[in-house]
């Protein structure tokens, strides 16, 4: 049912790797669809290398004409669907989100890139002046180094957090697993831990992810449900 989609007119962020891990640790526990909208297909070309769990079902052939359709039909077939875009600002994106249940704005620990997710910021703010209601978000700092926090990525989270931005208290750290799973085009859990530095480390960390998007995922459903009564 929730839709889930990544989001960040910036390239290079960490949209798909972000995509691909949840979509591993999420497919362990019930059926996903992962809607691939990235241009480059990635996870069409991860798919290929034969690997991909059957509860994980990859849709690579949404466009700006169809996405509502496809994101419509993936939720009444899957417990969860994943939405991986382009790195933009296009049409498509836009539809996207006025069908998400919760929007995942990657960030690199960098100024330049928190200044980029204000603007996925103000997509989320249009949509929610569009639909009249509440689009569920929160900002996943990725590519972080688990051994320092450094001072440029504290001085954005505290940015972040005096603007009242709503941000993962998880976050992605750098690890050379989530490239080996696109490299290898295995699981993350399929890999070997011969083969790839602090494998388990990563996996902590894809979990941590992984059950604060399922808590933030219940707690809107609630608050919604709250409402409506
Ligand atoms: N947590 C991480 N640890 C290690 N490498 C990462 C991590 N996140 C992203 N990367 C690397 O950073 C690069 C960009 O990541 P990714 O392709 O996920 O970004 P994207 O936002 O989907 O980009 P695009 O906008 O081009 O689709 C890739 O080389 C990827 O392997
Ligand atoms: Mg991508």
């Amino acid at each position: 049912m929730p839709t889930i989609v990544f989001l960040s007119p910036k390239g290079g962020v960490g949209k798909t790797t972000s995509a691909m891990i949840l979509a591993n640790q999420l497919s362990q526990g019930a059926p996903v669809t992962v809607i691939d909208a990235d241009p480059n297909r990635p996870f069409q070309s991860w798919e290929r290398g034969g690997n991909a769990p059957d509860n994980l079902k990859i849709i690579a052939d949404a466009d700006e004409e169809n996405i509502i359709d496809k994101i419509e039909e993936a939720a009444a077939a899957t417990p969860f669907v994943i939405v991986d875009l382009e790195g933009t600002a296009a049409k498509i994106v836009v539809l996207a989100v006025s069908q998400a249940d919760l929007v995942i704005i990657p960030t690199q620990g960098s100024q330049l890139d928190a200044e980029q997710a204000g603007r996925a910021l103000k997509v989320i703010h249009q949509q929610e002046k569009m639909s009249r209601s509440k689009v569920d978000y929160g900002v996943l700092l990725t590519r972080t180094n688990p051994a320092i926090r450094t001072r440029t990525t504290s001085h954005i989270m505290e940015g972040l957090g005096n603007n009242a931005i709503s941000v993962f208290d998880t976050q992605l750290h750098e690890r050379e697993a989530y490239r080996a799973m696109f490299s290898f085009r295995q699981t993350l859990d399929g890999l070997r831990g011969e083969d790839v530095a602090n494998l388990d480390k990563a996996i902590a960390n894809a979990n941590a992810f992984t059950m604060e998007v399922v808590d933030r995922l219940r707690a809107s459903k609630q608050a919604r449900a709250g409402e409506a009564a």
